[in-house]
């Protein structure tokens, strides 16, 4: 196997069978129902999934089961590289109502989907847990570009040259768009820190009205510890060249801080110096600061 390299669309750098797909996926139909999961990637896009998914089927775990995360019918992603299907032919032939992820900017969204006024929940982590995740991902999927040392990596990630562009234009992008669109915009770090809470967000905005006990089950499901063991979560199924474990699990650790462990002092400066240029003039904070 061998890993796809990255080609802008409108700047923003995608996986070149993305990119060969562009056309498809910029005017891919939305419909009024469709609901839409975006994130960043590594930003907790499986642990939303999972918690979705348990709450549309009211804690009913077993059909939750039925497939992978990674096929299971309704997070289909609009575009993504083989061999995960790129998900626009089965989407055209999904009844509604459709659950549909994506790691897309919201610049690039199809505009249908804000022409159906589509609901979207997005998931968001701070930036420097977010790369360390992004780093061993790059390592252990072997269709991602080859991330190199550490230290040029870093560099590549503030410059927004990895695959689905700059940390900074995708959350910045989705935090503005929710003044215009139904965005519900979670923060990682709250979901670490009371996950109940969150998702009884979850709950409000997909208008799921669970009981108390089927709340509590939601959450002991999609517990680190959980889903680190669940085949149905944790892409274990995956094949070895395409994901190699051995390398990283994808649930990796699961933490807020981790990034401790990976910067150096003078990364963490660079780093800090470099996030306040890029995130002035934005109200969004993070509340896991560098
Ligand atoms: P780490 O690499 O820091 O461990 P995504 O699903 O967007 O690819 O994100 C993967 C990241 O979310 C990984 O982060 C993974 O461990 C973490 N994650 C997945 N499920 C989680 C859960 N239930 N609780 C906390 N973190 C979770």
């Amino acid at each position: 196997f061998y890993r796809f390299c990255l080609e802008p669309v409108q700047g923003v750098p995608l996986m070149k069978p993305i990119v060969n797909d562009w056309k498809r996926v910029e005017s891919f139909q939305a419909r009024p129902d469709d609901f839409l999961i975006a994130t960043y990637p590594k930003a907790g896009t499986t642990w939303m999934q999972e918690i979705i998914d348990l709450v549309l089927h009211e804690g009913d775990v077993e059909k939750t089961k039925r497939a992978p995360t990674h096929v299971r019918f309704p997070f289909l992603e609009i575009c993504s590289p083989p061999p995960v299907p790129s998900g626009i032919d089965v989407l055209e032939k999904t009844p509604s109502p459709r659950l549909i992820k994506t790691h897309l900017p919201y610049l690039l969204v199809p505009k249908s989907f804000w022409e159906q006024n589509c609901k979207v929940i997005y998931v968001a982590r701070n930036a420097k847990d977010n790369v360390v995740s992004y780093y061993y991902f790059d390592q252990m999927n072997k269709t991602q570009p080859d991330p190199g040392p550490w230290e040029t990596y870093i560099e590549k990630f503030l410059r927004g040259d990895v695959a689905w562009g700059s940390w900074f234009d995708h959350v910045i992008g989705w935090w503005e768009a929710k003044a215009k669109h139904p965005i519900l915009y979670i923060f990682y770090e709250d979901m670490k820190e009371d996950p109940k809470r969150e998702i009884r967000k979850v709950m409000t905005f997909l208008e799921k009205n669970l009981s108390e006990d089927v709340l509590e089950k939601v959450v002991q499901h999609t517990s680190f510890k959980v889903m680190k063991e669940n085949p149905m979560a944790n892409y274990s199924s995956m094949p070895d060249y395409i994901m190699d474990h051995s390398s990283s699990p994808f649930m990796r650790k699961g933490e807020v801080g981790d990034w401790k462990n990976q910067f150096t002092d003078a990364q963490r400066k660079m780093f800090d110096e470099e996030y306040a240029k890029k995130m002035q003039g934005t109200d969004l904070n993070f509340k896991v600061q560098i």
